[in-house]
């Protein structure tokens, strides 16, 4: 039986998952327990990389979250012993439901048929090989490749992935020596700083703001990066060049 090869974690998951789809069927969301066929998995990739990414990697999403258990080897011994897409999207739907409280995984991060297109796209990509490909291709725009950041009148401004990929828009900067306000924009709910590494510049963490410090550039080479545990581990790094 698949039971016994579940998890105790899991097969919780996926019985209060079951559960919560029925109580939704009763009150009218009947989407909730349909077939992961009439889901959209556009808006569950988009959502997957906004809400979920920045702890999760999944490497058809292009996400690289490290705080968060890596989804593909997650599912990949589900894969091989057939559970199915369904049987996946039952525990990923049960897991954004119900998480374990006593883990930093916050409960809800999407809800109603979000959290249905979300829990369906994962399922229909977690440790499978390959890349996406159709609309499913295109549904979030490639991060970073931004021309460099320039320094002008006395404001540089590196922008973080507005879709909230672990990674900053412009991957290079360049500067001239003296006082600067150093400027992050981050259109994303994910929090993100920037930190001028050995440059003694420090921004606060935001979401949905623009994070600012103000500090002196000295001439040479510097690494900027992310502060948020994970991040610059995931690629949120850049070079600021002073002269
Ligand atoms: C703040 C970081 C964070 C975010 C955001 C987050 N997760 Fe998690 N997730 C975790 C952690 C940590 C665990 C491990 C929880 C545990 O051990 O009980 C986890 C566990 C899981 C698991 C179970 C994996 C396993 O090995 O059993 C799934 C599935 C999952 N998350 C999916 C999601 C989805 C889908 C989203 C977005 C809606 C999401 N996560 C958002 C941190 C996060």
């Amino acid at each position: 039986m698949i039971e016994t090869r579940l998890n105790g974690r899991w097969r919780s998951a996926l019985s209060l998952g079951l559960a919560a789809g029925a109580l939704l069927a009763v009150s009218g969301c009947t989407n909730d327990s349909a077939p992961a066929t009439s889901a959209n998995l556009v808006n569950g990739k988009q959502l997957f990389v906004q809400k979920c990414g920045a702890c999760h990697i999944l490497a058809r999403a292009g996400s690289k979250g490290v705080s968060g258990p890596n989804l593909d080897e997650a599912f990949a011994s589900a894969r091989r012993e057939n559970w199915g897409d369904d049987g996946i999207r039952g525990v990923v739907y049960g897991q954004i439901l119900y998480p374990n409280q006593n883990a930093p995984m916050p409960a809800n991060l999407v809800t109603g048929h979000d959290a249905s297109d979300v829990a369906a796209y994962v399922s229909t990509v977690a440790g499978k090989p390959g890349k996406d490909v159709g609309l499913l291709a295109s549904a979030v725009a490639p991060a970073g490749g931004g021309k460099p950041a320039v320094e002008k009148n006395g404001v540089l401004s590196i922008s973080a992935d507005p879709n909230g990929q672990l990674l900053y828009v412009e991957s290079t900067a360049t500067g001239t020596p003296g006082p600067v306000e150093l400027q992050m924009p981050n259109k994303s709910g994910v929090p993100h700083n920037i930190v001028i590494e050995n440059g003694g510049i420090t921004t606060p963490v935001v979401t949905n703001g623009i994070a600012k410090a103000s500090g002196t550039l000295k001439a040479g080479e510097f690494v900027y990066f992310c502060s948020v545990p994970g991040h610059r581990e995931a690629g949120m790094v850049g070079k600021l060049t002073v002269r």
